[in-house]
């Protein structure tokens, strides 16, 4: 009895869970968007506290592959319509869609770069490629981010 009640308040308690995920994964692009790039920035503050440590490089390889996956994600996130609403997203995300892609291609260069420095172990390459991956996401955020 007691047992059943407590299962059945885990089930509640996870399918909350669940619709909770969906309705970031379907109905709010913008929430969706802010929670991809703050996975981001946790991958980089990771990749950050290994070249601080001076490796292993092969602690960077998940972190830029997930960087990847991201990268690859986030474009698709700025239906039209979803400039209106709790974003910093600039209007030049829309009108621009071009170069708010190519800002998009080339963080996913330097993340593949750093995917490759990490690859080869040599934490040189990783710090030097740690640092190029940041100024992408710079570049971006000066022109399509709101301060
Ligand atoms: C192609 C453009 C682009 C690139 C590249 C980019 N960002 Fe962003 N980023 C944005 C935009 C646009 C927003 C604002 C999203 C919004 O508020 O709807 C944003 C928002 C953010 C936010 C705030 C999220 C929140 O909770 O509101 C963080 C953190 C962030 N970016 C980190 C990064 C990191 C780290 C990188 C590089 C690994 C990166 N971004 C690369 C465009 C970009």
């Amino acid at each position: 009895m007691r047992k059943g009640l407590i299962v059945g308040a885990l089930g509640l308690a996870l399918s909350g869970v669940l619709i909770g995920s969906v309705a970031i994964a379907q109905g709010d692009p913008i929430a969706q968007r802010k929670d991809n790039r703050k996975q981001a920035g946790a991958q980089m503050k990771a990749i950050k506290a290994v070249v601080e440590a001076k490796g292993p490089a092969s602690a960077v390889v998940p972190a830029a592959a997930k960087l990847k996956e991201l990268q690859v994600a986030f474009p698709k996130m700025f239906p039209p319509g979803s400039d209106k609403g709790d974003t910093k997203a600039l209007p030049v995300v829309w009108t621009d869609k071009a170069g708010f892609e190519a800002a998009n291609k080339a963080e996913g260069v330097a993340i593949d770069e750093l995917a490759a420095a990490a690859g080869s172990g040599d934490m040189a390459k990783v710090a030097a490629a740690f640092v190029n991956v940041g100024k992408a996401c710079g570049n971006c955020h000066e022109k399509f981010r709101a301060k």
